[in-house]
């Protein structure tokens, strides 16, 4: 098993942050509003053994690219550690520049979602196939067209000589992505990070391009992070899987166990959420309550919390999740109750913070109790609501309405069974 203790750390992640300062539009620079800052790595520790396959699995935004181009050195970590060892030597990638990330960039590599934008539809795919080893090894004349129908034929472009010539235009969506994986290990990488590497192949062909890639990771001693949205291919092509969320890693595990024992609320929903090999229930189901948040202002405490249908109190309740429940009851009652609601509250705009205690005040037509009472109204509709349970006081005073908040328990990854989970009710248990 490749998760063996005594076999070496290829790679190895430390807490890392790489975080996007967002600059906001020109009306709010104008203001002198700062544009907000999009954590998209969010102190994340991994660790891969060589020979491993670890599968970065979530929704889109989770920021799984983003650690990708971060083990790659294509974008600035913020903070944290991102250690590459390679024949008994050990480098901090993330503190690489100029020549030395070059270098580094040889051994490293990233196969790309889409094919087609990946290869210049002008060159040949032996140009382009044996492009790395003239820029770092100074190859020409026959010793690189060997390299080159040595890469091809490994990747079952065979014979060689057939697809040398040609344009990625003549080659089917599979072939192209087979001349990509050639072009990243023509080198001698030791490490591949492949980013959703055949969801935007046919599905016929999905199975062999991975199957490609399992065969050449044994023939070439590879180590593998596979990003992905899709818990289908992680469950054949990985051995450990990382589920991330808002990112942060909010489980990890061996494959089998993640498949078997899902234990955080997040991964629970993924996996309801695979599409059914009938084509009929191949929509993916929605994950409970809505979208996924705006990165740059996450939820407070456990990211998960609006979505989680087993949240409790100290998952981190705030305002704007009051907000999106009186939002939501708005939805369901007739428009006179409506506008009644709106017009004594106003547009909920004090809501929409992340304060641990918030004064709801009434429009200049409306009174505290008539406000008290629709939250009354609300909370009675569904009692059961965890926001609620969060919510540590409801109270009349002469302003407003006043609402506090419980403190978020810490949520960090803690070990269960053989994965690790960040959740406080798995946690606790
Ligand atoms: N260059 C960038 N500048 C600003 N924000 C970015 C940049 N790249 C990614 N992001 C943001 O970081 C978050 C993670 O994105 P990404 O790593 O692409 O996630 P995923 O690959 O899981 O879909 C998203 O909110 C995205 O909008
Ligand atoms: S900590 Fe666990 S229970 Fe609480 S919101 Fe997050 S996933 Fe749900
Ligand atoms: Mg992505």
């Amino acid at each position: 098993m490749p998760t063996k203790p005594d076999i070496p750390i290829a790679l190895d992640v430390q807490d890392l942050q790489v975080y996007f300062k967002l600059r906001g539009s020109g009306l709010s620079r104008l203001l002198g509003k700062e544009g907000g800052t999009v954590k998209a790595v969010d102190h994340v520790s991994l660790r891969l053994r060589r020979g491993e396959v670890l599968g970065l699995v979530g929704e889109s935004g989770s920021g799984k690219t983003t650690l990708g181009r971060a083990i790659l050195g294509l974008v600035p970590a913020t903070g944290g550690a991102i250690e590459h060892t390679s024949g008994g030597e050990s480098v901090d990638i993330s503190k690489l520049r100029g020549r030395a990330l070059r270098e580094h960039r040889t051994k490293v590599q990233m196969i790309f979602q889409d094919p087609h934008a990946a290869l210049n539809p002008a060159m040949t795919i032996a140009t382009q196939v044996g492009h790395p080893l003239v820029i770092h090894q100074k190859l020409r004349g026959a010793e690189l067209r060997e390299r080159v129908v040595a890469a091809l034929e490994s990747v079952g472009l065979a014979p060689a000589e057939q697809f040398m010539g040609k344009y990625p235009s003549d080659l089917s969506g599979g072939q192209k992505q087979r001349a990509v994986i050639a072009r990243s290990i023509i080198l001698n990488p030791d490490v591949l990070v492949a980013d959703e590497p055949v969801s935007m192949l046919d599905m016929s062909v999905r199975a062999k391009i991975l199957q490609l890639m399992l065969d050449l990771k044994h023939k070439l001693g590879l180590t593998y992070v596979y990003i992905t949205h899709d818990l289908a291919t992680a469950k054949f092509f990985c051995d450990r899987v990382a589920i991330m969320y808002l990112g942060k890693v909010v489980e990890i595990g061996p494959t089998d166990e993640i498949f078997a024992n899902p234990r955080h609320p997040y991964t629970q929903a993924l996996l309801k959420a695979i599409p059914d090999v009938d084509p009929a229930k191949q929509v993916p189901r929605d994950l409970p309550r809505g979208e996924i948040p705006d990165a740059a202002r996450p939820p407070r405490g456990c990211s998960f919390h609006p979505r989680c249908p087993l949240a409790r109190a100290e998952c981190g309740w705030e305002p704007r999740d009051l907000k999106a429940l009186v939002e939501e009851h708005w939805t369901r009652v007739p428009v006179d109750e409506y506008e009644h609601e709106h017009a004594v509250v106003g547009g909920l705009r004090e809501l929409n913070t992340d304060a641990k205690t918030v004064l709801v005040q009434p429009t200049r037509g409306g009174t505290v109790a008539e406000i008290f009472a629709m939250f009354t109204k609300i909370r009675d509709e569904n009692p059961d609501e965890p926001l609620w349970s969060g919510v540590t006081r409801i109270e009349q005073t002469p302003d407003g309405v006043a609402f506090d908040f419980a403190e978020p328990a810490e949520i960090a990854l803690h070990p269960a069974g053989s994965s690790e989970v960040a959740c406080v009710r798995v946690n606790a248990q």
